[in-house]
């Protein structure tokens, strides 16, 4: 059934970890306090929110299909590593109608090399980055003008 108020937040590898994992770099926030933000700022709008966390490829290709199935308004994502090496996400994107916003804590682009190169930057229809949890909030306020 069509779903058009519901914005998919999806998350990918080691996004688990935020709180712990390089403070330094992605800051001391959990993802369930991201979470936690999220979602009052979406009941203030009037969305509903759809909050997941993977570490595996398949689950994230998988959700895309679902938002996309469910005529959801939006999908967020964060893919973590996946961004970099990931066709599958890049073509899962690619094959469903629903506009994909991509986010990221850190800026990629100022980072290693490795980094550069975003799979799913290339199919998304725009990208998030930099902010830290911020990017999170700006992509709801972009998908809210969807
Ligand atoms: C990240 C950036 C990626 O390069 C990295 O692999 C992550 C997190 C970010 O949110 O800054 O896992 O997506």
């Amino acid at each position: 059934m069509a779903d058009a108020r519901k914005i998919y937040v999806l998350n990918g590898p080691n996004l688990n970890m935020l709180g712990t994992r390089e403070p330094e770099i992605y800051g001391y926030d959990t993802l369930d306090d991201i979470a936690e933000r999220m979602e009052d700022a979406a009941n203030r709008a009037h969305v509903e929110i759809d909050f997941r966390q993977s570490n595996h490829e398949g689950h994230l290709v998988d959700w895309l299909q679902e938002a996309h199935a469910e005529g959801a308004h939006a999908v967020i994502i964060n893919p973590g590593a996946y961004t970099h090496t990931s066709i599958a996400l890049h073509d899962a994107i690619k094959g469903i109608s629903v506009p994909v916003i991509e986010i990221h804590l850190s800026n990629p682009h100022a980072r290693e090399p490795f980094r550069h190169k975003s799979y799913v930057g290339m199919a998304a229809k725009g990208t998030i980055a930099g902010f830290g949890p911020m990017s999170y909030m700006l992509a709801l306020e972009a998908a809210l003008e969807l």
